[in-house]
């Protein structure tokens, strides 16, 4: 019989283990499929809507049209922040990273919602259409802040997708940019159990409110290994600048043992589905634009990965560029993500809040033992 205290020989990065039972979303890394609640995200990306998705993340089912209305309309009530959060983001060092932004201000939501620290499914699915239709507007309004310009207000009868857009350039986006940025956002809403997945599923797991589980959500998301993989694609991209010198890079980079961003996947060991999409956004933006430069040489880099690791590009790989050439500066692409990722975590949490148990694993020790303690001047 268990004791609860047995320790095995631990899993490097957990790879393997099995943390949690969930409804919500799998990935099939073999396969290359990912699921939400059983729906395949090719057939979500060509026919759903963002907004559609974070209610089937949500209730487990795709609602009917009276449903959606209502979500839509809960979601557009709180499109606007708190004046107080977005009065104190005008303080925040104009030099902030908007992920740091974006964490701060997120985390600051909590001390306007009255009801946001109940775990109950009403109080938590309150605090969740708080944070997701108010964090993109956050995120649009930092942009705004630091470049000395007003803050474009959230006009309720955008989509979150082109409320974003409009609200970050002061212009609303034509409808096939929009109807890309949507599929962008379904596309990045849930990944099982990701790395800010998880940490959100820990902290949940206290019983922590909604809010607190999203800001740990939003800081495991910053990293470069996580979110932080897209604009690093980027930076990539630019620092390469010439196709002609991406065999040579990527060489140098491999015999550095310097990893690609954008490329492998710790799940996937073929194409990343969303990556699919993301491939054809990059050609369409690099056509509407005339500039077929990042999307060629991101296009070189897949095939050299390719051929010399077997590693296939990752969501965050043709994202790069996509967002790129919408003109979206590269340190908001990663909230971006999180503009998104809010529909997976507050999806996860609410399945956690609802089946809970304190997640406690354990750890092997390969400390030392039987130290003896020696005073501070006999050392
Ligand atoms: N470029 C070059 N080599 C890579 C690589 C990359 N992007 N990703 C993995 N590798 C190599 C590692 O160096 C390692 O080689 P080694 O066995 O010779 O040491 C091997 O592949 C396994 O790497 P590891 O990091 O242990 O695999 P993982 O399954 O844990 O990695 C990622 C998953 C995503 C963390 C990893 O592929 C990565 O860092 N990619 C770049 C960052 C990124 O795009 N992140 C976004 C993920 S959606």
């Amino acid at each position: 019989m268990s004791t609860g205290t047995e320790t095995t020989a631990a899993s490097e990065g957990l790879r393997g283990v099995v943390a949690a039972q969930s409804a919500i979303g799998d990935v099939d890394g073999i396969q290359g499929k990912l699921i939400y609640q059983g729906y395949d995200i090719h057939d979500l990306a060509e026919n759903s809507t963002f907004e559609e998705v974070v209610y089937l993340l949500w209730n487990g089912k795709l609602p009917n049209q009276a449903e959606l209305d209502e979500h839509v309309a809960q979601l557009k009530a709180n499109y606007e922040a708190p004046a107080e959060v977005i009065s104190l983001m005008k303080q925040y060092p104009k030099d902030s990273d908007p992920m740091d932004v974006l964490r701060t201000a997120v985390s600051s939501l909590d001390l306007y919602d009255p009801k946001g620290q109940g775990t109950d499914r009403e109080s938590a699915v309150g605090a969740a259409v708080r944070i997701t239709g108010q964090i993109g507007t956050i995120a649009a309004a930092w942009d705004r802040i630091r470049n000395g310009k007003d803050v474009v207000a959230p006009d309720k009868s955008l989509s979150i997708a082109e409320n974003f857009l409009y609200m970050l350039r002061g212009e609303r986006p034509d409808a096939d940019e929009a109807r890309m940025f949507d599929i962008a956002l379904i596309l990045h809403a849930d990944h099982e159990l990701n790395a800010s997945t998880f940490t959100t599923r820990v902290v949940a797991g206290t019983l922590a409110d909604m809010y607190g589980c999203v800001t740990a959500g939003i800081a495991a998301l910053a990293g470069p290994l996580h979110g932080g993989a897209n604009t690093n694609v980027m930076k990539m991209l630019i620092e390469i600048d010439d196709p002609a010198k991406i065999d040579e890079w990527v060489d140098n980079a491999l015999a550095n043992k310097k990893k690609i961003m954008g490329i492998g996947h710790a799940v996937y060991k073929t194409e990343d589905p969303r990556a699919t999409w993301l491939r054809k956004f990059s050609k369409q933006m690099a056509d509407r634009k005339g500039e077929s430069q990042w999307f060629e040489m991101s296009q070189r880099i897949e095939q050299l990965m390719l051929e010399k690791k077997g590693m296939y590009p990752n969501v965050d790989f043709y994202s790069a560029s996509t967002y790129y050439l919408m003109g979206i500066p590269l340190d908001l692409f990663t909230p971006i993500f999180a503009v998104s990722r809010i529909s997976g975590w507050t999806g996860h949490i609410l399945e956690q809040y609802a089946n809970n148990k304190l997640i406690r694993p354990r750890a092997e020790y390969i400390g030392k033992r039987d130290q003896k303690y020696v005073p501070i001047g006999e050392r």
